[in-house]
């Protein structure tokens, strides 16, 4: 079973590093293929926590390389940050690879981002803030700075005065700040070369020959359907493909190499930053979930906005992601609730609607219809094996399974690594 694809079905956060760590010794390469450090993955091993961003979350398993596609945006001083806090802690990092096309997080990036989402005020996204939008902007309007061009100063230089030339009079003249000098920018990047020229690679060639092979490789997206560029909430979305098709654009290995796609997705709804979000709590309900699931940003601390599962959310990402396995996350969490509701379709100005409306104003007009279902009291985080579960967790996966258009093969019941109920394998059927 050589390529998987793991994407999140949801908003982001939905547990996609647990599942990769999880899948972790069963495959011979993790690669990241969209994204950057606007991610952010916890995975805990042993009650040992660990907060991924930039790389992969196979760098926790020993003997797995990770791989850094083409299709991520690379901030350098995070990557090297990360990697030294992990080497720390005895992960050991020295199989890391990184494609010689990914693109580069420059400090006039990050600048940019901050200075117009300020700008947009009430119509900002609720970016992270770390430059990853107008990174993707750079490389689709083809100014952008690759890894690759750190190994050609003249090149390099070149390339950072042609893009200052725009950045610094939008700065200064439309932002009121300074201007921003091209051997600063040009010095920070080359402080990296030498540390980063050991890792540097073709990713669709060494993936591809390793597939040839027979071996496996996971493909992890970075945030989740409902924020991809083109399939997600736009404008409130993130700048990459963040859906299974991005695995393929991201690392340059071709579509038919791809055997199964697994979907990550919250027995809940959560989301961070502006945008809608049909099944969202303004109440003590809401409170209770984010405090109950630890809800808040791994990456900015932020609060993440609670709601109900929502199942023409999951529907739409079955479609658009061709999933063949979902793994139900946090179940856990919702213990104590004496019934739970669930969006099984949307009332949008008067009319039912069972999936994802086409417009984006339809969308921001789509109001949950509710079913109920039974919860359960029992402590589940100890459950390994569907007949742990009571009953009614038993019946409420069912249900969202019946639902959401894909086997559940797997269900989470707490944070640790092995904290999960194997309904199916999620590499075969
Ligand atoms: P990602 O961005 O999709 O990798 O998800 P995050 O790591 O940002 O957020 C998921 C959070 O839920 C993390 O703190 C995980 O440790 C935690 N988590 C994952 N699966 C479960 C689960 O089944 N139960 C509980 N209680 N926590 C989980
Ligand atoms: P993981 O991989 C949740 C959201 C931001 C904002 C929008 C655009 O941990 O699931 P960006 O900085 O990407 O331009 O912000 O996307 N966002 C995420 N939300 N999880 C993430 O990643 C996210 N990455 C970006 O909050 O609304
Ligand atoms: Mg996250």
């Amino acid at each position: 079973m050589p390529a998987i694809v793991i994407v999140g079905a949801q908003w982001g956060d939905e547990g996609k590093g647990k599942a990769t760590d999880a899948l972790g010794a069963r495959v011979d390469y993790v690669v990241k293929f969209n994204g950057g450090n606007n991610a952010g993955h916890t995975v805990v091993v042993g009650g040992e926590k660990y907060a991924l961003h930039l790389l992969p979350s196979g760098i926790l398993t020993p003997g797995c390389t990770p791989v850094i596609g083409n299709g991520v945006v690379i901030d350098l001083s995070v990557l090297f940050s990360e990697i030294d806090d992990l080497a720390a802690r005895g992960v050991d990092c020295s199989r890391l690879r990184v494609s010689a096309n990914a693109h580069l997080i420059t400090p006039y990036n990050r600048t940019v981002d901050k200075v117009t989402e300020r700008f947009l005020g009430k119509r900002r996204i609720g970016t992270t803030g770390r430059g990853i939008g107008p990174t993707y902007a750079d490389k689709m309007n083809r100014i952008g700075i690759r890894v690759q061009d750190l190994f050609d100063e003249s090149i390099l230089r070149q390339k950072v005065e042609g893009a200052l030339e725009q950045k610094n009079q939008l700065l200064v003249k439309v932002y009121n700040r300074r201007a921003i000098g091209v051997d600063e920018v040009v010095d920070e990047l080359l402080s990296y070369a030498d540390r980063v020229r050991p890792m540097v690679c073709d990713s669709g060639r060494l993936l591809t020959d390793a597939l040839s092979r027979g071996e496996t490789v996971l493909f992890e997206a970075g945030q989740a359907t409902m924020l991809d560029v083109d399939h997600g909430t736009y404008p409130f979305v993130t700048s990459s493909n963040a859906t299974a098709a991005g695995a393929c654009t991201g690392s340059g290995v071709p579509p038919r190499a791809i055997d199964r796609v697994i979907a990550v997705v919250k027995a809940y709804t959560t989301r961070v930053g502006e945008g809608p979000f049909p099944t969202e709590l303004h109440d003590e309900q809401g409170d209770w979930l984010r405090e109950r699931g630890g809800e808040f940003g791994v990456t900015t601390g932020r609060p993440r906005r609670c709601g109900w599962y929502d199942v023409p959310i999951a529907r739409f990402a079955a479609r658009v992601n061709g999933v063949t396995d979902f793994v139900l996350t946090k179940l856990d969490v919702l213990t104590g609730l004496e019934r739970i509701p669930v969006c099984v379709a949307y009332e949008v100005d008067g009319v039912r609607c069972e999936d994802m409306p086409m417009t984006q104003t339809e969308f921001h007009h789509a109001k949950p219809v509710f079913e109920y279902f039974d919860g359960w009291s029992e402590d589940i985080s100890g459950a390994r094996s569907v007949e742990d579960l009571p009953k009614a967790a038993r019946q409420y996966v069912t249900a969202l399974e019946e639902m959401s258009g894909s086997r559940i093969s797997a269900v989470g019941v707490g944070p640790d690594r092995e904290a999960t109920v194997l309904r199916h394998d999620l590499l075969d059927g």
